[in-house]
């Protein structure tokens, strides 16, 4: 089966106030097929929010590399990683990334214009019903609660239905039963289109759903 994300030898270094520059992830390599659901488990502070943003595209390694779709993008600038992520890659972000100036539909709306779809405003209110929030339209941010900023950040990540969907900690704010709905909403992607799933979680029941489950120990993969 083909890799939809191949990683080799990936490391990432970043200088600190300390005069030894910090790793926080050495020698990375995996590869998973279109498809799979990938869990990344490991201790706060192991890496896996790190990982989740090379893979996606959204920041670059020190060394190593990255194929998306067969696509290099370990040495892409800003500019060709976000043609390359447009359309391809949603990502849920720990700490959600809502734009303020903008309501729940605009912040669902925006990447799938960016991507170039016509039916935005059709699809994101679509994917709002489908997280429950389908009364909350034109609520800004600051106006929901951080259940449902996180609602919309998870309707934002798969309203224009991408091939690899990245999250970290998706249910990280939600009571059981509305993550519990959630989940099922990314397991459906997963099977009804083929969506890759990648997941970072604390949640060992979730982490037991996908196909496969990754461990991060200080910046390295458990064999
Ligand atoms: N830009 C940065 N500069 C310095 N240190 C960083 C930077 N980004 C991350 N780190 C450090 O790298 C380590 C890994 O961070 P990361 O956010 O990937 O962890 P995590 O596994 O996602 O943890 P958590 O479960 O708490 O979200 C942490 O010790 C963090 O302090
Ligand atoms: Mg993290």
């Amino acid at each position: 089966m083909p890799s939809v994300i191949q990683v080799v030898n990936l490391t990432k270094t970043v200088r600190t106030a300390a005069s030894e520059p910090l790793t926080i992830l050495d020698g990375v390599s995996l590869s998973i097929a279109q498809g799979e659901s990938v869990a990344i488990v490991g201790a706060s502070g192991s890496g896996k929010t790190t990982l989740l943003s090379l893979l996606a595209g959204l920041d670059t390694p020190t060394s190593g590399t990255i194929h998306l779709d067969g696509l290099p993008v370990h040495d892409q600038d800003e500019d060709a990683r976000a043609a390359l992520r447009a359309g391809r890659v949603g990502f849920v972000f720990q700490s959600f990334q809502l734009l303020t100036g903008f309501t729940a539909l605009e912040n669902v709306m925006l990447p799938c214009e960016l991507a170039g779809q016509k039916d935005a405003r059709a699809k994101a209110t679509a994917a709002l019903e489908a997280v429950g929030l389908g009364a909350r339209l034109t609520h800004y941010p600051q106006q929901l609660s951080g259940g449902e900023q996180q609602r919309v950040a998870l309707a934002r990540a798969f309203a224009g239905e991408p091939k690899i969907l990245f999250a970290d900690e998706p249910t990280g704010n939600l009571d059981t039963a509305t993550g519990g709905k959630i989940i099922e909403q990314l397991f459906a992607l997963n099977h009804e289109r083929n969506a890759t799933l990648v997941l970072v979680t604390h949640d060992e029941a979730l982490a037991a759903r996908c196909s496969r489950v990754l461990r991060l120990r200080d910046g390295r993969l458990d064999a």
